[in-house]
């Protein structure tokens, strides 16, 4: 129906509307409440209310320096391995509970003043900010200026300058327990990665035998795994592992040698072929890309294969990388037959063994 046809029905057949119907266009069912109005803080008006507060703010920033400074007294200071008791914790190592407990309050006693300080002494009048187009125009950015500048003078920091010292002090400080714990990372390794077990005379162990190598035990297209003496894990007579010195795994773990039998006349290296017996040769097995043990060996072409990354050294040509990813040539261990006709080590790896990273320390 159309209103000039609506306008046409007579008045007592329209529908009755109820008067609650009615909206008054206007009647405004959000209306803003506006903000309360500002009711000052004791320290907005005592001077020395005010005063006090501040000094409360300096003494949790004095106490969160003191925290730190026993944060670093514990971690030199305590020793590591002494056990204490608590009453609910039980025992605990008196080092990690002083450094927790060190830590947690210098970071507590920063959170703390923070709070004390906005809580009382930064204006606590509730602003109105009107939404804005994102593109602010020169006289937006001259107000936010303003307002910047009137924020940090109401935050009392420039006229405040206690605070401010011993708040920039525990800020300051509590970055250096993280320096502190650089120690963690263990002692310098100087120049230990280049040196291994192998000494002038130090015999070769077969790895799976545990016995010293004669030159007739190395056999054409095998490779035979060996280690200095000392460095093998031995069987005692009921079945049980002997003993072997502190730290051997890793030594052995670089000190670990193949030995190959080639033919004198397939060796293109002089020094290679000198530094072996007759055509057996003795590498680390250590490859020298990233640390992969090495392990597949190719009898027809004398390469050595690194399983992890495919890096390919020629054995009968000073270990030379033929392939892959590794950067130099696989160290040589210079070898000959002592007294009692064993294989043995003429010199320790004249260079480092392992990942390249180490040759460049
Ligand atoms: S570790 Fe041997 S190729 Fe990467």
């Amino acid at each position: 129906m159309s209103s000039q046809d609506k306008s046409e029905v007579p008045e007592e057949h329209l529908p009755e509307v109820p008067a609650s119907a009615h909206v008054p266009a206007e009647s405004d069912p959000f209306a803003d409440p506006g903000l309360p109005a500002h009711e000052p803080r004791r320290t907005d008006i005592d001077e020395k209310a005010a005063n006090r507060a501040e000094r409360q703010v300096a003494f949790l920033f004095v106490i969160s320096m003191l925290a730190t400074i026993g944060f670093i007294w514990s971690y030199v200071g305590i020793d590591k391995d002494r056990i204490i008791d608590i009453f609910f914790f039980g025992k605990i190592g008196a080092q990690n509970a002083a450094l927790g407990g060190t830590l947690g309050i210098a970071l507590f006693c920063i959170g703390a003043g923070a709070i004390h300080w906005a809580r009382t002494l930064m204006t606590d009048e509730e602003i109105v900010q009107e939404r804005h187009e994102f593109t602010s125009d020169p006289e937006t950015r001259e107000y936010a200026i303003r307002e910047f500048t009137q924020g940090a003078s109401d935050s009392v920091i420039g006229r405040r300058p206690l605070i401010r010292r011993t708040m920039i002090g525990a800020m300051a400080l509590v970055p250096l327990s993280g320096v502190v714990l650089l120690r963690d990372l263990g002692p310098m390794p100087g120049t230990k990665l280049r040196h291994t077990e192998w000494k002038p005379g130090k015999e070769l162990i077969n790895e799976a035998t545990g016995l010293p190598i004669k030159p007739d035990d190395i056999v054409k297209g095998s490779l035979t795994m060996a280690l200095p003496e000392g460095l093998v894990e031995k069987y005692g007579p009921a079945g049980q592992k002997e003993e072997l010195s502190h730290g051997w795994l890793e030594k052995a773990g670089m000190s670990a040698i193949l030995l190959v039998r080639l033919e004198p006349k397939d060796v293109k290296s002089k020094k290679e072929l000198a530094w072996g017996h007759e055509g057996i040769v003795a590498y680390s097995k250590i490859c020298t890309h990233v640390g992969c043990p090495i392990g597949l060996y190719e009898q027809q072409t004398h390469h050595l294969l690194c399983p992890c990354h495919q890096s390919t050294f020629d054995l009968a040509d000073d270990g030379k990388v033929v392939f892959g990813p590794a950067a130099r040539s696989l160290p040589q261990l210079k070898i000959h037959v002592n007294e009692a006709g064993n294989l043995a080590a003429s010199q320790d790896f004249a260079e480092p063994v392992g990942a390249s990273f180490w040759e460049r320390g």
